[in-house]
């Protein structure tokens, strides 16, 4: 990892817990930052050097609460990973509409409440970032992903909003898009060996990408490497979207 890229940041993490979010805080604490990790039901066991707030994305007043949280134990926020998600897989001829709403509420919502609510940290801060998780699949076309890659595309689409909005404070917005990894969501694909093989087929670079290469993608977006960067969509893909 990059020792020392993140010194002196202060960094908030969603959904945080497990999956991409638990490899990016560490690798976050590793580069030099102080970082507060969310999650929603409960914080990881055992001894940690990352401060754990409870924040529900899909409540307005939990993220609210939970930024202050995270502000008053950093003593501010520098940046943001608005990483948390959830993802359904159904053809849409058969979506179950509370799947639908879910995911609205914490992908779409949760975005929006999180730029809401951390925004004046940031820029009490004097300017900072914000990095928002999309995914490969914001381009649509997977059967059974419909919904999913909806969410990601607005995802998209706000960032550059974002970006546009807030220059002017000194903030930058941008997003990644992870392709398939082994970490989280990309896990099940994985274990299953007749689906790893269709996806990593079709994957450029042959194989699903590590957490650390994630972080690494963030970590560029946070930091002072890419001061005049704002409101791009970083892919992470091994050129899966090619
Ligand atoms: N892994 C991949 O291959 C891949 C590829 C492309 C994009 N992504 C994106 O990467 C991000 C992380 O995904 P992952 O693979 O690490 O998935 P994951 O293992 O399912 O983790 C999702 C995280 O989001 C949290 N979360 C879900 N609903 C929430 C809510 N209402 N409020 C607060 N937190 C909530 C979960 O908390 P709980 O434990 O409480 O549910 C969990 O910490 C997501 O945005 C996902 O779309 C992943």
């Amino acid at each position: 990892m990059n020792g020392g890229l993140l010194d002196g940041l202060r960094i908030v993490v969603t959904g945080a817990n497990r999956g991409l979010g638990a490899a990016l805080v560490a690798d976050a604490r590793k580069a030099g930052a102080q970082v507060v990790g969310t999650y929603r039901v409960e914080p990881p066991a055992g001894p940690s050097e990352v401060h754990w707030v409870r924040m529900d994305l899909g409540v307005d007043d939990a993220v609210e609460r939970g930024f202050a949280e995270a502000a008053e134990r950093l003593g501010g926020i520098d940046a943001v990973v608005a990483n948390a998600g959830v993802s359904y897989n159904s053809l849409l001829a058969a979506a179950d509409m509370r799947d639908v709403e879910s995911s609205l509420l914490v992908n779409v919502g949760g975005y929006v409440r999180t730029l809401k609510y951390a925004v004046p940290h940031l820029r009490s801060a004097d300017g900072g970032s914000v990095v928002a998780v999309s995914s490969v699949m914001a381009g649509g076309g997977m059967p059974g992903a419909g919904v999913y890659s909806g969410t990601k595309a607005a995802i998209e689409a706000i960032t550059r909003t974002a970006a546009a909005e807030l220059a002017r404070f000194g903030v930058r917005v941008n997003a990644v898009a992870p392709g398939f990894f082994d970490t989280g969501m990309g896990r099940a694909v994985m274990d299953d060996t007749r689906m790893f093989e269709r996806y990593s087929s079709r994957i450029p670079m042959r194989r699903f990408g590590s957490a650390d290469e994630l972080s690494s993608a963030v970590q560029f977006l946070l930091s002072p490497m890419s001061t005049y960067v704002t409101g791009a969509v970083l892919g992470v893909d091994g050129g899966v979207r090619l």
